[in-house]
């Protein structure tokens, strides 16, 4: 079988580089006890299986534009630009079918007509919204470009459904990247990425597409997301291992050389096994899944900016963000640790 996998080579002269970080969760925490109360589950269960003791749910008047909006200003903020020449924002929990979301947050941060979509690329969706910014600013398309990561997972997640209300949150995390020169601090590397649409229902929503839209049938349990969780957690372990090896060759790096790696938070054991798998030292793989859950599109940003606030991402250090998705997909990149970067939380 042929596996569809592209790796972009960023001319040494104008390539992204990251100079803004910020993040936004919604007050209210739910933790485990709260679930036991309406769930057949246990604490013990979702600390050790997946790694979460709390997770945040936004309140019913705040869709993902708004979560969007507040990690776009805190990253706009930390990069002290007032203006840029995109909004690439990744989601899977858009606020409407139509219009995307992006053009709606862009409007909202008072960046008048900037070009502003969606990208649909499930829990890789970040990283995917990365590496199209990147490509975007190294064709000289644009300059400087808000690169956002936003879900409101809880509008999608059966309540009711004990093999995904315990792992999804609400969130989100924005980085803004601007023209720079490969040796530069802040500076992206190349990426490596790629899909698999054999295993489409390994986690999806069945109804409420075009395939079968919501007015044609009667199961509300259907526009819900839906997971073989043990395939995702298979694949997943091989996808981020994989993909994680290729970035880092393309980069020149070898695994042993990444003092970060920065990997999408879906279950801890994942990360785990990824960083066993790899040969990366656990104390080298930062994590915030016990706080804020499995975010999807947000998770990465979410974590590049927790990990930057708690000192765990240093100037000069060697960076590779990696991730896996729906769809499935999966995507990494390389970057070096920029320095005087002030992550806003
Ligand atoms: O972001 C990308 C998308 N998502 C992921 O990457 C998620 C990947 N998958 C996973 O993280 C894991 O597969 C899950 C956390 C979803 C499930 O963990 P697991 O270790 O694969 O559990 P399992 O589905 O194999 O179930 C093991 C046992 C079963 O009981 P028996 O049959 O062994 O008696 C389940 O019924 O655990 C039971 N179980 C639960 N028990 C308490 C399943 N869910 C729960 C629960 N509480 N919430």
């Amino acid at each position: 079988m042929i596996f569809a996998r592209r790796t972009t080579a960023p001319s040494p002269e104008r390539i992204a580089r990251l100079i803004g970080l910020g993040s936004y969760l919604p007050p209210r925490k739910v933790s485990n006890a709260d679930l036991m109360s309406r769930l057949d589950t246990t604490d013990e269960w979702i600390r050790t299986r997946i790694g979460i003791a709390e997770r945040r749910i936004a309140g019913p008047a705040t869709a993902t534009s708004d979560l969007a909006v507040e990690a776009g200003l805190r990253a706009m903020k930390s990069a002290k630009a007032e203006h840029v020449d995109a909004v690439v924002l990744a989601t899977a929990t858009p606020d409407h079918h139509v219009p995307g979301t992006a053009p709606l947050v862009a409007h909202r941060l008072g960046l008048r007509q900037v070009p502003a979509f969606d990208i649909g690329a499930g829990c890789s969706g970040f990283v995917f919204a990365t590496t199209v910014a990147a490509g975007l600013i190294h064709a000289g398309t644009a300059g400087t470009v808000l690169v956002i990561g936003a879900e409101k997972m809880s509008a999608v997640i059966d309540p009711a459904d004990r093999s995904t209300a315990p792992i999804f949150g609400d969130g989100a995390g924005a980085v803004v990247l601007t023209t720079g020169r490969a040796d530069e601090p802040g500076a992206l590397g190349p990426a490596a990425w790629g899909s698999d649409g054999e295993h489409a229902d390994a986690i999806h929503i069945p109804d409420g597409g075009s395939r079968r839209p919501s007015h044609t049938t009667g199961d509300l349990k259907n526009q819900y997301v839906h997971m073989k969780g043990n395939e995702v957690f298979r694949h997943a372990v091989r996808r981020i291992a994989q993909v994680t090896q290729e970035s880092a060759t393309a980069a020149g790096w070898a695994v042993q050389d990444i003092d970060r790696l920065i990997v999408h938070q879906a279950n801890a054991r994942i990360s785990a096994a990824v960083a066993g798998k790899l040969g990366i030292p656990p104390e080298r793989v930062p994590s915030n899944i016990t706080h804020v859950g499995n975010t999807s599109a947000a998770s990465i940003p979410l974590l590049l900016s927790h990990s930057a606030l708690d000192g765990q991402l240093k100037a000069g250090q060697r960076v590779l963000v990696t991730s896996f998705g729906a769809g499935f997909t999966w995507a990494a990149t390389t970057l070096l640790w920029p320095a005087g970067l002030q992550a806003l939380a």
